[in-house]
């Protein structure tokens, strides 16, 4: 059995109907339940699941264990991009992006394991992005909590590989799907010092995105992860992810950023040095 979460639409919604299609028991989740009824009449079993709600993801984790023989399976696939400038964004968001991004679905890995491990089988696939592995500006908070999923996965894997135990990331670069339209209000932030950056990042989603991956290919790509007899760590998602991935592992670093400087007029051009820099006070305590 395969659990998916974030199926309300997007890459979660076409992992589940292919999924379903493929003759997998597929339990497909969502926040509202509501939005999973096309999911439910093709066949999958349909759950609420709010991924940063700890008593959620314990009683439908329970509930498969005890009546489905539990998860073979579980796609990470929750998330949604908080956008805006380091100095600005409140902590609150921080905090609500990572419970999302990160706690939830190390929270949801935690509880399928045990039974995973005793049955000496699963997969455990992550919907990761590019976003993990190359920094913009505008997106520190979203960056770290993917560079975080990464991480923590990527320690699992080397962790479970011995129990039989599989772990993917799948790196999406741009894909059309409703994600912008999922990002938290920015208004606030347009007005205030990092407001050139974020319009010029708003542009550059506007622009790229339509013009990304379907979600069908997505999908596809969660799809191998899942059924491969040898699958890999990594899985990038489009050519955008193709190219730049090895690319920035390859360019040094001042490289990189000049690149990445160039798609953002309003940081370019480092900083004029100071005619008379000034000095730190050594007297001072
Ligand atoms: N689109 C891209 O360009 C892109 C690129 C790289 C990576 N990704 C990643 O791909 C994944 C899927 O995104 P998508 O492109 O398919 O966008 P999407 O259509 O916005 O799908 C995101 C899904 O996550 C759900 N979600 C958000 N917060 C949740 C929570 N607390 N609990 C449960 N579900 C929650 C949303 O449900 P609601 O309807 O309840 O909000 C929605 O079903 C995300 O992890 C995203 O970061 C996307």
């Amino acid at each position: 059995m395969v659990l998916i979460t974030g199926c309300s639409s997007g890459i979660g919604r076409a992992v589940a109907l292919r999924a379903v299609r493929a003759g997998f028991t597929t339990v497909a989740t969502a926040r509202k339940p509501e939005s999973l009824a096309e999911l439910e009449a093709a066949g999958c079993l349909v759950r609420a699941l709010d991924v940063t709600d700890a008593e959620a993801r314990h009683r439908v984790v329970e509930e498969l264990d005890k009546k489905h023989g539990g998860v073979d399976a579980l796609v990470n696939n929750a998330g949604y991009g908080e956008l805006g400038p380091f100095e600005e964004v409140p902590l609150d968001r921080w905090d609500r992006q990572f419970q999302t991004n990160v706690f939830g679905p190390v929270a949801l890995t935690q509880l399928v394991l045990p039974g995973m491990r005793e049955r000496g089988y699963g997969r455990i696939v992550n919907v990761s992005s590019l976003a993990g592995k190359i920094v913009l500006p505008v997106g520190a908070a979203y960056h770290a909590s993917k560079f975080a999923l990464e991480a923590a996965m990527e320690a699992l894997w080397l962790e479970v590989h011995r129990f039989g135990i599989e772990v993917s990331l799948v790196l999406p670069g741009a894909v059309n799907s409703r994600w912008a339209d999922n990002v938290p209000e920015q208004n606030e932030y347009a007005s205030g010092a990092y407001g050139d950056l974020v319009s010029e990042l708003a542009r550059q989603m506007a622009e790229r995105l339509p013009r990304g991956a379907s979600v069908e290919y997505a999908s596809s790509v969660v799809m191998r992860a899942l059924t491969e007899s040898r699958p890999r760590l990594r899985y990038p998602v489009g050519a955008d992810a193709r190219v730049l991935l090895p690319l920035s592992r390859m360019v040094p670093a001042r490289l990189w950023s000049a690149w990445v400087r160039s798609h953002f007029p309003s940081i370019r051009h480092p900083a004029p040095r100071p005619v008379n820099p000034p000095t730190v006070d050594r007297t001072r305590r």
